[in-house]
């Protein structure tokens, strides 16, 4: 071919591309010039700063009349995430499922009381791997039906749905990706929640029953799936999500700690808060958390590892799972995850990679842990 006409063929396949990422794209494995590309059509926000936390922190009505419950609508993004999903659904985030980092931290706060530290965590570890640095959005999930054609791998364009860098296996809901959904509501693994919290929690999802959900979706993990991976910071944050529900979907004026299971189903299904919700009393952060998460550990001990084919469970012992707190999910998360991701970032982009990297260091708020700058000061 001519030398201008493949010139003209590439710049024609390119411009095409970058239309079809959406603002809310990762922009992880893309070229210097498809970033370019990109930048050229949305408005360049960069990183913000974190939200600080919420005053109030009593037992308020949030299914109010303020935050109605509505369905999602064709071009509307769900993802992995009861919590997020709900969310969206009554309004405190927005409905499309589209949003920033730190409207994200504000609704978890307000809607359920999730501690700053915890939230800004949480969501900042998202974000990094999962989130456009230059628009500062996220999807909570996978790419609209709006979106059109997709970019070639390894470029990513869903946002909380893509495997492994935060979304992981063992989920008690949904599938492992290895099976081909890791995002939909299952109704199978949903009935296994149900015959255990009967069997375990006399009809309800609380510490004892979730202590054994947990880790029967490790055991079934561990027998099926010859790609499992049981690593940080999926160890961590498989705990975490096991408690989520008797601590935030529970009515806040009853705070027994025992989730009933129709609630459990409005949550986990139709991302739904019950009628006249309350969400619960008192802020939950990583002070409340820890000991939740290390009962459900306790209860049933297995060291982070990764399945070598069907049943070969192989143990990771540079990973201390929860016995060094978060320090060693922070350093992998920014220096081996975030840096396979964006192995040169430039400009702006690199800005964004660092003011966020901090964030999600300060948030850990662990200072004994030193704080790594990959992509410079
Ligand atoms: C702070 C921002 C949050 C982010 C970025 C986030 C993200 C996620 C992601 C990516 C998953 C899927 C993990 C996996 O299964 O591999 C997940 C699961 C989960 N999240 Fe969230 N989440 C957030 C806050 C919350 C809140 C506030 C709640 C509860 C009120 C919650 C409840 C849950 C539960 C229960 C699961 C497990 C679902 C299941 O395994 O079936 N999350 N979250």
């Amino acid at each position: 071919m001519h030398l201008y006409l493949r010139f003209a063929v590439i710049l024609l396949s390119l411009s095409k591309w970058a239309t079809a990422l959406p603002p809310w794209g990762s922009l992880a494995g893309l070229s210097e010039r498809e970033i370019e590309a990109f930048a050229r059509t949305v408005t360049v926000t960069g990183a913000h700063p974190p939200p600080g936390p919420d005053p109030d922190t009593s037992p308020r009505l949030v299914n109010d009349a303020a935050h109605p419950y509505r369905a999602p609508g064709p071009n509307d993004i769900r993802g992995p995430c009861p919590g997020l999903n709900t969310l969206a659904s009554h309004g405190y985030l927005n409905r499309s499922g589209i949003a920033t980092p730190q409207e994200i931290v504000n609704a978890v706060q307000k809607g359920f009381n999730m501690g700053n530290d915890l939230a800004v965590f949480v969501a900042w570890g998202a974000f990094l791997v999962d989130g456009n640095h230059l628009t500062n959005l996220m999807s909570i999930g996978e790419k609209s039906s709006a979106t059109g054609i997709d970019p070639p791998p390894p470029a990513i364009v869903g946002g909380l749905n893509t495997h492994k860098v935060f979304e992981g296996d063992a989920s008690t809901t949904r599938g492992d990706f290895y099976f081909g959904d890791n995002h939909s509501f299952n109704e199978t693994l949903f009935d296994q929640l149900v015959n255990t919290s009967n069997v375990y929690g006399g009809g309800y999802y609380d510490a004892a029953a979730a202590a054994e959900v947990r880790w029967n979706r490790i055991l079934d993990s561990k027998a099926r799936n010859p790609t499992f991976d049981f690593t940080s910071p999926r160890y961590v944050t498989a705990y975490a999500e096991s408690v989520f529900p008797f601590r935030f979907f529970v009515d806040g004026r009853n705070q027994s700690g025992a989730l009933d299971l129709i609630t459990a189903r409005g949550f986990y299904q139709r991302s739904q808060f019950p009628t006249g919700f309350y969400r619960r009393n008192g802020s939950f952060g990583f002070n409340e958390i820890g000991p939740d998460v290390d009962a459900l550990a306790e209860a049933h001990p297995i060291a982070p590892g990764h399945n070598e084919g069907v049943g070969n469970y192989v143990l990771n012992p540079e990973d201390p799972g929860l016995s060094n707190g978060l320090c060693f999910l922070y350093t992998k998360h920014i220096n081996t995850t975030l840096t396979s991701l964006y192995p040169n970032p430039q400009g702006p982009l690199r800005e964004a990679l660092k003011e966020n990297a901090a964030t999600f260091y300060t948030a850990m708020g662990d200072s004994s842990c030193p704080q790594v700058f990959p992509f410079g000061r």
